[in-house]
């Protein structure tokens, strides 16, 4: 299993670019099962998810082509495809559940395996069934699996979430694209990866509009041909913006619509951080010293992203005085905070809240990835320790980030890969 090796404390300079966005291709690579006709995406990241993505569509039967960069795929459909999805590919990523949705509504049965799981969360998917369930699909669990059927077409209902999550809305708007009827979704999660969804369905004649948290798909019977470009992706760019804020560096972010990430830049203005933006440029100057900000609370966007929770608190312990986070996303998603203890972070945990000793002084140590954005939280962090830091398990870090170790020595970070 690889490994990293970072020397710090870094001191950051210079231009990141942003790649595509994960969260945003899942489903849309997820909705190009729906197509008889072919379709070509842009701007797909170079990480590990999208590639088990692709295996996945492949394992359905779909031609997906890949260019030599491997950012554009063509994806062209036979008339029939599988309805089968294994334990194998499911277990390996939790977004693998995104092809219920458009199997069942374009085919009237399928098989997937029922994620597991996961290090942050239980993270049961009985929205997306039940969801799915008012539209027409019937189901049932056997061994690790759904068996899901429908009579023929799904039909457009009005279905409110109970609750809202992402996925879920995600895998109920794909299916009501090809649904007989309207479809109302109500209390959506409208996250910009959920609108660049629906604005790639409706590039090729998808029929679905928003009013607040309120989404409305009038079903049609096939979709057109079409060629999209997946956005940039947010977290990535929050990520470095933290990395500038924590380091006390100077960055300048480049691709990105900097409103998508409006509240978490506010948030590290708060922290002391200068922030610029001109025209997809975001520049973020760390201040000399960071200030403390008590009680944030990761929220559905537009709130603070659960996915910038970790890597925040990096910077809340570097800050000049008590902060506090607290998680109202994820039932386990302190995994990082161990890690962080190791290399000096005086943190307490009181149910959903961490409480953050400020002015902590960070020695390298060795240490262990735990998920995606855990793992990028011990890279900052050990970026700014004094010292050497290994970095164990980074296949979680090569699920979602693209090159991150070059992206980081480009900055000025001593970063190696340790084979
Ligand atoms: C998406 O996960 C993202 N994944 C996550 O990113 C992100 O953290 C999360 O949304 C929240 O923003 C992808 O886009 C591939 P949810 P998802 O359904 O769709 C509960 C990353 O690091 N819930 O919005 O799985 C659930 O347990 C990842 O890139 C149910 O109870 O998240 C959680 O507490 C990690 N039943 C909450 O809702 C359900 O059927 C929100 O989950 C579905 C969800």
């Amino acid at each position: 299993m690889d490994k990293f090796s970072i020397m710090g404390p870094s001191r950051l300079r210079g231009k990141v670019e942003i790649s595509g966005s994960k969260n945003s291709s899942l489903p849309i690579l997820a909705a190009t099962l729906l197509f008889n006709n072919p379709v070509v995406i842009k701007n797909l990241p170079k990480v590990k998810d999208i590639n088990t993505m692709i295996t996945l569509l492949r394992s359905l039967g779909s031609r997906v082509n890949l260019s030599n960069d491997r950012r554009t795929a063509k994806i062209d459909n036979p008339r029939k495809l599988k309805t089968f999805a294994s334990y194998s590919l499911v277990k390996t990523m939790r977004g693998s559940i995104l092809v219920l949705g458009p199997l069942i509504t374009k085919y009237f049965h399928s098989k997937i395996s029922l994620p597991g799981g996961c290090l942050i969360g239980a993270r049961p998917i009985n929205y997306h069934l039940d969801a799915l369930k008012k539209l027409g699909m019937n189901y049932v669990l056997k061994d690790g699996y759904i068996l899901a059927k429908s009579k023929g077409k799904l039909k457009g209902t009005i279905i409110k979430f109970p609750k809202i999550s992402v996925g879920a809305t995600e895998n109920s708007i794909i299916a009501a694209c090809l649904a007989e009827g309207v479809t109302i979704l109500k209390n959506c999660a409208i996250e910009p990866e959920i609108k660049d969804l629906t604005n790639f369905l409706n590039s090729a004649g998808a029929k679905i509009s928003w009013k607040g948290r309120v989404c409305k798909v009038i079903g049609v019977t096939s979709l057109n041909s079409t060629e999209y470009t997946v956005m940039a992706d947010r977290i990535e760019a929050g990520t470095f913006c933290i990395a500038a804020t924590v380091a006390k560096g100077k960055l300048d972010i480049m691709n990105l619509d900097a409103r998508i990430i409006n509240t978490e830049l506010n948030l590290l203005k708060k922290f002391g951080a200068k922030v610029r933006v001109n025209k997809g440029k975001i520049s973020i100057k760390g201040p000399k010293i960071i200030k403390s900000v008590q009680n944030i609370k990761t929220k559905e966007y537009p709130g603070v992203s659960t996915d910038m929770q970790s890597q925040l608190m990096v910077l809340m312990c570097k800050a000049n005085g008590e902060s506090s986070i607290i998680e109202n996303i994820f039932e386990n998603r302190f995994m990082h905070v161990a890690e962080l203890r190791r290399l000096g972070a005086k943190i307490n945990i009181v149910k959903n809240k961490a409480i953050i000793k400020g002015n902590s002084k960070f020695i390298g140590a060795e240490l262990m990835s735990s998920d995606l954005r855990a793992s990028a939280s011990l890279v900052l962090a050990a970026m700014i320790s004094r010292g050497k830091s290994t970095i164990n398990r980074i296949y979680h870090l090569d699920r979602g980030y693209e090159n991150i170790e070059n992206k980081l020595k480009k900055i000025g970070v001593r970063i190696k890969r340790l084979k």
